[in-house]
C-alpha cells in the first residue's frame, strides 16, 4: 500500500481492507462510512451498560474518541448523559453523526 494520502485498497464486496494499514487512513474510514450506516465494533452498549450506567450523572462530561457510526452516544444520552462529545478523524462519520443526532432532536 502507498502513503496514507492514497486511497486504501478496499475489497469491492466488503468493507474489510486488504491491509491492516488501511485502518490508519482517513480515506478508508470516509469510504467505509459512506457505504455503512451503522456498526458496533465492540459490543453494543447493552453489553457493558452495567459498568457505565452507575457512574453517569446529569453532570457527566463524556468524550467518545473515534465514534464512527456507533449508536453509543444515543444510548448514553438515554441513560441520562447530557454533555457528550463525539469525535472522529473521518469527516464522513462526523457529518453523518451530526445529521443523525439532529434528526433525533439532539444537538449534533
Ligand atoms: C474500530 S472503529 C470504532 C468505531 C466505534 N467507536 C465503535 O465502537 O463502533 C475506529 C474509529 O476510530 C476512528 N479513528 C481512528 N483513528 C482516529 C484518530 N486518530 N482520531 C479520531 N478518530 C480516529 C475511525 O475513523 C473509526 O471511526
Amino acid at each position: 500500500m502507498g502513503s496514507s494520502s492514497q486511497s486504501p485498497n478496499l475489497d469491492d464486496t466488503t468493507t474489510i481492507p486488504t491491509t491492516v494499514k488501511a485502518y490508519l487512513t482517513p480515506s478508508y474510514w470516509d469510504e467505509r462510512f459512506t457505504k455503512e450506516e451503522q456498526y458496533e465494533w465492540f459490543k453494543d452498549y447493552s453489553r457493558f451498560r452495567h459498568l457505565i450506567q452507575p457512574h453517569l450523572t446529569p453532570h457527566s462530561s463524556l468524550l467518545e474518541l473515534g465514534c464512527g457510526n456507533s449508536q453509543m452516544c444515543e444510548e448514553l444520552h438515554r441513560d441520562g448523559a447530557i454533555n457528550i462529545t463525539c469525535i472522529d478523524l473521518s469527516t464522513v462519520a462526523v457529518e453523518r453523526m451530526q445529521k443523525r443526532l439532529l434528526s433525533q432532536g439532539l444537538k449534533g
